[in-house]
């Protein structure tokens, strides 16, 4: 229950939350839970920026109070109205009656939309400054990283940005720092939390960024508002750059479903084609992986293969549950490709076709269909597809 320093007078005071396996309803399986980062300023003006989930107001209370009389408190900033950081600014403003809300317009909008109650707002723009005593607050707005309210606080003088949503990771952990866990740990965690939450907003996040560094914001640590706090804050700087541009790796992605095994085999004798190429081959049965894990899987992999029976002239219902996921999250620079076995009609390949389309993935070539199950005639085809798959993923812009 600790509260942890990050700098003089600015503390972590936010709830671990080590039970939690979905976010945001069941878009986001969180396999490691995750954090609501709190921070709490010590000045003249005593400041707290962002609460946690309402469940765990009173976690986040026992630290503040470890510091200081939560009557104390002079301002909170509200960087976005989502109730998993906003949750529990009814309980610390019922306790800290003097203290004045600072948000940006559209926040206060949502605040009152959530929360019906007229706090004592003050409203603050990009650019604005906030004396604190010692030290200045400074804003800016990040609309659509990944609400219209969004916005990050910085630190002038510590040089920490309090970059709430972005940047973060759903990781729960006793540590608090990036670098007192393995970087692949942590830069896991953030490639599944970017892939699956801020790919759609991706373009937003690399201008934002930029827009720091217009406003003389030198980014010496980055506290967002889930998971660990980067010390070493360039490292996730250049990811982000990365996976906007949609740069990947020589990999291929195949999720696919089956209904008697013909399709599986299929897969099995693509990925054989694909490693024979030398590229990175990892498959996974869709009705039996987490789809947000895959997701995660294709934002470092530079082609995806689906693959499917027919049921019905369509897909098998597994494959639209994933595409309809990926297909919001606007995927760049993937090349696809489909398979799949049928009875009579076909239909599968088609359609996974359209989907990929829709989503802007280059087809490689028309997708690749057996009747009932693959002969070995057609399973060498499938390797050779597998092959020539790999061959265009090598031609690819490599990063
Ligand atoms: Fe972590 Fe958009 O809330």
């Amino acid at each position: 229950m600790n509260p942890v320093k990050l700098a003089e007078g600015i503390y972590w005071v936010g709830a671990v939350d080590w039970d939690t396996r979905f976010f945001h309803g069941h878009t986001f399986s969180t396999h490691h839970g995750t954090t609501y980062n709190a921070y709490l300023i010590i000045d003249e003006k005593v400041t707290l920026v962002d609460t946690v989930f309402p469940p765990f107001a009173e976690e986040m209370l026992e630290r503040i109070k470890q510091i200081i009389d939560p009557q104390k408190i002079d301002y909170v900033v509200a960087n976005h109205v989502e109730m998993d950081h906003s949750g529990s600014l009814p309980k610390i403003l019922s306790l800290a009656p003097k203290a004045k809300l600072i948000c940006n317009v559209r926040c206060k909008e949502g605040l009152l939309k959530h929360y019906f109650t007229n706090w004592d707002f003050q409203l603050v723009k990009t650019g604005d400054k906030l004396s604190l005593g010692k030290r200045t607050l400074s804003f800016l707005e990040t609309p659509m990283l990944h609400w219209p309210d969004s916005m990050w606080t910085y630190l002038i003088e510590d040089e920490i940005l309090l970059c709430n949503d972005a940047l973060g990771q759903h990781y729960a952990s006793s540590e608090r720092f990036d670098d007192e866990i393995e970087e692949c740990t942590i830069m896991h965690a953030a490639a599944k939390y970017y892939a699956n939450i801020l790919m759609l907003f991706g373009s937003i996040a690399v201008k934002k960024i930029g827009e720091t560094q217009k406003l003389g914001w030198k980014i010496r640590m980055a506290a967002p508002a889930h998971g660990l706090i980067w010390k070493n804050p360039q490292s996730i700087i250049d990811a982000y750059f990365h996976w906007e541009k949609g740069e990947a790796k020589d990999r291929v992605v195949i999720a696919f479903d089956s209904m008697y095994g013909a399709t599986e085999k299929m897969a099995l004798a693509i990925a054989e084609g694909i490693k024979k190429e030398k590229v990175e081959v990892d498959i996974y049965k869709l009705p039996i992986s987490d789809k947000h894990d895959v997701i995660a899987e294709v934002l470092e992999a530079k082609g995806l293969l689906v693959g499917s029976s027919t049921v019905n002239n369509d897909y098998l219902p597994d494959i639209p549950a994933f595409l309809v996921n990926l297909r919001g999250l606007k995927p760049k620079n993937k090349i696809g490709g489909a398979f799949g076995s049928f009875g009579w009609s076909g239909g599968a390949v088609k359609n996974i076709e359209n989907m990929l389309q829709e989503m802007k993935i280059e087809i490689f070539e028309p997708g690749i269909s057996v009747k009932y199950v693959p002969t070995e005639e057609e399973l060498n085809k499938c390797f050779e597809f597998g092959r020539r798959f790999a061959q265009r993923i090598k031609g690819a812009g490599s990063t």
